[in-house]
């Protein structure tokens, strides 16, 4: 693959000089507008020979003396065109009289060293249109060779995916699929040397995105459409736009009717590009992205009401619709029976969107760190009967992964107080008991002693001078 990679590219940089030779002849090919280079000849025994560019055989266009002087010619169509560098004759922006047969004629003194024959074989590479196209349009792809030298080259072609097309044939028409958007390559095989001419083809469409998507409370939520980076709005539009919208079709409506279906935006397409907000849902879009052809929706945070399924079309003028729908799941954490818990207590956590997983996802469990929880392998989203205590306590997360990348993440904080704080209660609760039963005793006792100063002397009078039986007063 690389060594192919590696090849390809070569040969890419020397399309304005494809030479092969045929016998004695040296056979390039190119396109009008290409650079085409015709090598000197190298000879050896020669320090600095004469060099003579001829065309058609009797036309002098080029020459280079020992001395390093050089010579163009000034008519049409050579005018400005030639250039010559160590003897290497360059044509640039090559046009329809330029193709033909060169020969390059190297002399020491005057004797002829050397004579060499070019062909500079014009090949048509075209897309019709050439305009950007629709899905289901018709598309036509040539690779002709103007001029067939005697032993005719082989042509080919590879899609943009590298794959040869079926039919060995120069010219062919197909319908227009999003897999024929990108670099086409004519190949022609000369002398079992492959020869190779991109040309780009458009076919309007929607960047590749994920069918699910995932957020959470505590994560971005951005659902994207966009157009492939290869394509401009300006190509998209050209193909004939009529209408761009976003719609929203909640998860929890069951029966998937338009009913239910809420447009979420539209784009105003006059000279700049803006969006209206129908039922924004608190989405926010981009509008310097817009011109990019990046209609994609975001918000800073997902919500739970989020579910739902998001589709994006473009409609245009022959009503042809191109549209991507992707389901937005909301990945939460499902505490039972709750987030404040008390030591010794049986949790069960629930990581979940509500909907099964695909096989290539995966769930992640963080507990907080101080938690001595061991966490199974593979993650389950279901962590049942877990007995909890204070050091479990803090941000629990849950996270959803795929091929090494992180989709989202979902947070939860428990709050787990120490068994003890209940026996805590009960001595609070005996103590204030304690507290009172003292206070009602002190208050008893006050009382008492209340009651002994109010009638002092009365218990003097009975207890120390009582009045002696059957004694009288005499005086
Ligand atoms: C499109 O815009 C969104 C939101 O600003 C951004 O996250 C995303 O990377 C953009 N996509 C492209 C292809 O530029
Ligand atoms: C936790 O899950 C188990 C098994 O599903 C169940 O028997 C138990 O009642 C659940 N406990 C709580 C507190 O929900």
């Amino acid at each position: 693959m690389m060594m192919k990679i590696l090849i390809q590219s070569v040969i890419f940089s020397l399309i304005a000089v494809l030479l092969s030779t045929a016998g004695d002849v040296k056979v390039i090919y190119a396109k009008v507008g290409d650079k085409v280079t015709l090598t000197k000849p190298s000879h050896k025994k020669l320090d600095n020979p004469y060099v003579y560019w001829d065309f058609d055989s009797n036309l002098r266009i080029a020459s280079l003396n020992s001395m390093g002087g050089t010579m163009y010619i000034q008519a049409e169509p050579w005018k400005n065109k030639l250039a010559l560098s160590g003897g290497s004759l360059t044509i640039n922006n090559i046009q329809a009289g330029n193709f033909g047969t060169f020969f390059c004629t190297l002399t020491s003194g005057l004797q002829t060293v050397s004579k060499t024959e070019y062909k500079i074989i014009q090949i048509n590479v075209s897309a019709n249109p050439a305009a950007p196209l629709l899905p289901g349009e018709h598309l036509s792809l040539s690779c002709k060779v103007q001029t067939p030298p005697s032993a005719k080259p082989s042509i080919h072609w590879l899609n943009p995916l590298g794959d040869r097309v079926k039919d060995n044939k120069e010219t062919f028409t197909i319908t227009a699929t999003n897999q024929h958007n990108g670099q086409w390559m004519c190949v022609v095989t000369h002398d079992k040397t492959e020869y190779k001419y991109p040309i780009s083809v458009t076919v309007v469409g929607l960047a590749p995105a994920p069918s699910h998507l995932y957020t959470s409370a505590n994560s971005r939520l951005t659902i994207p459409c966009s157009i492939p980076s290869s394509m401009s709005w300006k190509e998209v539009n050209s193909t004939g736009v009529q209408e761009v919208q976003w719609h929203f079709l909640p998860k929890s409506s069951q029966s998937h009717t338009s009913d239910n279906r809420q447009r979420l935006f539209h784009l105003s397409l006059g000279d700049k590009l803006t969006w209206k907000t129908d039922d924004g849902r608190g989405l926010q879009h981009t509008d310097s992205d817009v011109m990019k052809g990046n209609l994609s929706l975001y918000r800073n945070k997902g919500r739970k009401e989020d579910r739902g399924n998001y589709t994006c079309s473009i409609t245009f003028k022959n009503g042809m619709i191109l549209q991507r729908t992707m389901s937005v799941e909301v990945l939460q954490i499902f505490p039972s029976p709750g987030t404040q818990l008390i030591s010794g207590q049986q949790l069960n956590l629930t990581c979940s969107t509500g909907n099964p997983l695909p096989s290539d996802v995966q769930l992640k469990w963080f507990p907080p760190q101080e938690s001595s929880i061991p966490m199974p392998d593979p993650h389950r989203a279901h962590l049942n009967n877990l007995e909890v205590g204070v050091s479990d306590s803090g941000m629990w997360r849950c996270e959803l992964w795929q091929n090494s990348k992180c989709l989202t993440s979902a947070m939860i904080t428990l709050k787990i107080e120490p068994k003890l704080s209940v026996w805590m209660l009960v001595i609070i609760g005996s103590a204030a008991v304690i507290i009172l039963l003292l206070l009602v005793l002190t208050f008893i006792l006050y009382r008492r002693r209340q009651r002994k100063t109010r009638y002092p002397r009365h218990r003097l009078c009975q207890c120390k001078n009582p009045k002696p039986k059957g004694f009288y007063r005499t005086t």
